[in-house]
């Protein structure tokens, strides 16, 4: 075959002094000279247009017109662009594309000086198909729009003079797979260049680890035996050379600077052949793995806060400069985006450097998208069309192999599935082993690493999540569509994500708008607005960003939920955390606000020590007295110019309502006895159980109120109209929950402590739980617990209640409340009690219904002081208003009450519940109407305690 395609290899280039080599800029390559630029151009409606005069290779026959490369066509003013979603405007008959086919002709003489022993013709991307003749001869023909074709031009460039002449059309056998849902451009829309090499073919560099040890593997590619010398840069100084004596060396780095996208270290490994031979490559030492299910990057579970980008700028499509990838990478990384997946092709080879370079991890996607077709007849399922899918899955690899932002490869999209997806995933794995898979497509997880799909509801992801119904990682690889004025509701999505740790984030769709810019009206044009037969109007509209890179209100709401720090506030206090998990956060200082009615009335600014990856600050208290209701804003400024941000730049923000504590903080202390954590002030002491996370014990008066620990339940004692639903409850045994505390850490200082624990309650037998965050503030006025919870597994879908139970050593003797009363209330049977300040003694708390059952409960409770016999009392505080009772301990852990009927008990503690079923008329008739259920929904609450 007359095509001089050369192997399948990466990027890389040569360079003949160290120095370039060094600062990696291929443009400035002795040995790299660029094609871009003017040339001679003919545009033809048909195919079957073409002058014989250019076939026969009478080039000055032709009456050219210029265009400049890289370029689009239709961007020059040959052709208009069409915008479809996934219909494709020509007729669906493959592999043929009618004869009208927009179709360039491109046409330069060049002169040129050979330096090495080789020249190599580079095509970084054409769309759609191209044919290449150097001095008359065919070198060769490709396609694949988005894929480096290399054509090896040795014996066909002469000394001097050369005509280089290139026909280029717009459908081919590949526009069958280039369906994606974006502008149908053509023409040379990527960098043209000759490479000058000798003969080496490929280098490839793989870290890896093993044992604390990092390693890399310098693969080179060479018909001779003279592999040369390998020589490690990092940040600019040498660190050490060593002699390549094989194809195949191990490197090991001492004292390795990994890299993340937080921390975005590069090595760079110059092979040297002659002292005018010199060869870059980038690494950074990462590794990505599936560890305990989880995708880990340097062995911790990634969350992607993602973006699916396509390349485009409103006045040249998919031809982006390398100001342009990078000022936009800068943008997309100042937004707190970590991630990026090139929906749905390989970029521009800069693209993947500046990843590199400033931290972004990459999901690269292969250059298949088959929409278009139905499923029975998709090219994924038909053999005639496996070589196409995989060479194209082949030569994404081969490319990009070496950049170690990339940390998934895609093998394309919305193509359905079937055997070709199945070989190019074996053939990628073969000759990439260390990456992992991802395809929307294969709903089954055949070959791919990740349960990947779109636009899923958080309802349905949190029942996969729950239920664990899939073993591997779930990650939305689009949602949020950012169409127009949206996207709604990425926080929940975000407090999905940090609920389950098997859903590892998602890319919103999409970072820009395809608009195309219209000089002579000052407008952006979308699909339809060229005159367009078949097309999707403003569906190419639905970025983040305008095609200017303008931020739209959903780039900022995104940036916001996103942003790498947790801001926990209470009465004055602030505690950050640092989210990142490799890079401590210094360089910010806290600017604070309080803002009434009347505008600014404090500011302040506060300086913080650096905090390390997923650490918490210091308690910094900010508690000026002030009377109005207001609100306090907490904005983290950068302290110093970076690559990113510039010195007084918002970092992250975040705003609380804001009440000044009257009182005074008094000194506290704590130490851990007995992994007992205990914490004395001037008003009370209490402990906490380092091993289950629970308040052991409070004392008031040297007198220990607790009987046993504070701990989260669920059952209430059954009331007759719960008699059925109360079998359901029984098989998942409510009313035997054992805690089991996953990390219990704190923060403390002279006047407060504040405590986060996280724990999992769950029956025996069965397999479901609740995973609960509480963060507790300790201070000499009160404890505040703050919590948050929710249900895993084949939880009931229904509860009695969700609250806590606080066992006590004495009985509750009289209650004061502010709240419903003065009679007990229910959420559906409340009518009849009114707000206000109430008082009762505990006798005449519940009413003596014959069967002994739930009784009691008190709703809306902003205040309640639950005084004992020992004359100590327990106060409780909320602004949402929790439920509250007191508890009849020996009674509420029996489920064979009824025996005890007229037994006289004892009340033994109190409870303090965040919701409360109602009682509806199930005893014969309905259930709770259902906004009186309380469903195994996320729940949170807020209340302190003393
Ligand atoms: C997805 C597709 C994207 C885009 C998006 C809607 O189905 O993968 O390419 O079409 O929907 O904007
Ligand atoms: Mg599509």
């Amino acid at each position: 075959m007359n095509n001089k395609i050369f192997e399948l290899r990466s990027r890389f280039n040569f360079y003949r002094t160290l120095e370039t080599a060094l600062k990696y800029n291929e443009e400035e390559s002795d040995y790299y000279t660029t094609l871009n630029g003017d040339w001679n151009f003919l545009f033809l409606d048909k195919i079957q247009d073409i002058p014989t005069a250019f076939l026969d290779g009478k080039y000055e026959e032709i009456s050219w017109d210029k265009i400049k490369v890289p370029s689009h066509m239709e961007f020059e003013g040959y052709g208009t662009p069409i915008y479809t979603n996934f219909d494709y405007p020509f007729p669906v008959n493959p592999p043929h594309v009618p004869n009208d086919n927009p179709t360039g002709l491109y046409y330069k003489k060049i002169n040129y000086n050979k330096k090495l022993e080789k020249q190599i013709l580079r095509f970084d991307g054409v769309e759609s198909v191209f044919e290449v003749w150097i001095n008359k001869e065919k070198v060769g023909n490709s396609q694949g729009s988005r894929l480096m074709t290399e054509f090896d031009i040795t014996n066909n460039l002469y000394e001097g003079e050369n005509e280089i002449a290139i026909r280029v059309s717009k459908w081919s056998k590949g526009s069958y797979l280039e369906d994606q849902d974006m502008w149908w451009l053509s023409g040379i829309m990527r960098d043209v260049s000759i490479l000058e090499e000798v003969n080496i073919t490929d280098v490839k560099l793989t870290p890896y680890t093993e044992e604390k040890k990092w390693y890399v593997r310098v693969n080179i590619k060479k018909e001779k035996k003279d592999f040369g010398k390998i020589s490690v840069y990092y940040a600019g100084e040498k660190l050490f050379d060593e002699v390549l004596n094989s194809d195949e060396e191990l490197i090991e780095i001492p004292k390795p600077y990994l890299w993340t996208d937080e921390t975005p270290n590069l090595y760079t490994f110059i092979i040297t052949l002659s002292d005018k031979i010199f060869i870059p490559v980038r690494v950074g030492l990462r590794e990505i793995k599936i560890i305990d299910d989880l995708m880990c990057l340097n062995e911790k579970p990634i969350l992607f806060n993602g973006v699916n980008r396509h390349e485009f700028h409103p006045e040249k499509g998919r031809n982006l400069s390398r100001n342009d990838i990078k000022a936009e990478l800068i943008q997309i990384k100042k937004h707190h985006i970590n991630a990026i997946r090139t929906a749905h092709y390989p970029n521009i080879p800069y693209f993947y450097d500046i990843c590199d370079e400033l931290g972004l991890l990459v999901i690269d996607e292969c250059d298949i998208e088959a929409h278009g077709f139905p499923e029975e007849i998709t090219p994924a399922k038909n053999s005639e069309w496996k070589e196409e899918f995989v060479s194209r899955g082949l030569r994404m690899v081969h490319r990009d192999y070496n950049h170690p932002s990339i940390l998934i490869w895609s093998l394309g999209n919305e193509s359905h599935f079937g055997e070709n997806f199945i070989d190019m995933a074996q053939s990628i794995r073969q000759l990439d082993s260390t990456r992992l898979l991802h395809y929307e497509g294969d709903r089954e997880n055949e070959v791919t690493d990740m349960y990947s799909t779109m636009y899923t509801s958080i309802a349905e992801m949190e029942e996969r999540a729950s239920k664990k119904i899939i073993k591997k990682p779930h990650i939305l690889c689009e949602y949020g569509h950012a169409m127009g004025n949206g996207p709604g509701g990425l926080k929940e999505y975000q407090e999905l994500f940090e609920r389950y740790d098997s859903i590892q984030g998602g890319f919103i769709w999409e970072w820009k708008d395809h608009g195309i810019y219209e000089k002579s009206t000052n407008n952006y044009k979308y699909g339809g607005q060229f005159n367009e037969s078949v097309h999707d109007g403003d569906f190419v509209l639905d970025g983040l960003v305008l095609p200017d890179r303008t931020p739209s209100p959903g780039l900022l709401e995104y940036t916001q939920i996103i942003q790498p720090i947790t801001f926990y506030f209470s009465k004055g206090k602030l505690i950050l955390k640092n989210n990142y998990q490799f890079k401590t956060m210094d360089n910010l200082v806290v600017a604070v606000e309080i803002i009434s009615k009347d505008g600014l009335i404090f500011e302040k600014e506060y300086p913080i020590e650096p905090i390390p990856p997923k650490k918490y600050s210091d308690i910094l208290y900010m508690n000026p007295k002030i009377k109005e209701h207001s609100y306090i804003t907490i904005k983290l400024l950068v302290n110093k110019t970076d690559r990113i941000f510039s010195k007084g730049e918002v970092f992250a923000q975040k705003q609380f309502p804001y009440t000044s504590q009257t009182e005074e903080l008094n000194e506290i202390s704590s130490e851990v006895i007995n992994q007992r954590l205990q914490i004395n002030t001037t008003h009370f002491s209490t402990t906490f159980n380092t091993i289950t996370g629970n308040m052991c014990s409070l004392i008031k008066s040297n007198k220990e109120l607790l009987q046993s620990e504070m701990n989260l339940s669920l059952s209430r004692q059954m009331i007759s109209n719960d008699r059925e639903i109360q079998k359901i409850w029984n098989e998942y045994f409510l009313n035997e929950m054992y805690s089991y505390c996953k990390s219990f850490e704190y923060v403390q200082n002279k006047k407060g402590i504040v405590l986060f624990v996280n724990q999992y309650i769950a029956p025996p037998i069965v397999s479901w739980g609740i995973q609960v965050h509480i963060i507790i503030w300790i201070s000499s006025s009160d404890i505040e617990y703050q919590v948050k919870g929710w249900f895993d597994g084949d939880s009931p879908r229904e509860l009695p209640r969700i609250g806590f139970e606080l066992p006590l050593n004495y009985t509750v003797k009289e209650i004061e409340w502010f709240g419903k009363g003065p009679g007990e209330s229910y959420s559906d049977s409340q009518e009849s009690n009114f707000m206000g300040y109430h008082k009762k003694k505990v006798e005449e708390w519940t009413f003596p219904y014959l069967i002994p059952q739930e009784t009691g409960n008190r709703s809306h409770v902003s205040y309640s002081k639950m005084i004992l016999d020992n004359g100590e009392e327990i106060t409780m505080k909320s602004e949402t208003g929790m439920n509250i009772n007191v508890i009849d301990l020996v009674k509420e852990q029996n489920q064979n009450y009824r025996h005890l009927m007229n037994q006289k008990v004892k009340n033994k503690g109190i409870r303090i519940d965040i919701a409360m079923r109602g009682l509806g008329s199930n005893s014969c008739g309905p259930l709770p109407l259902e906004k009186n259920i309380v469903y195994n929904t996320p729940f949170s609450a807020v209340f302190s305690l003393i």
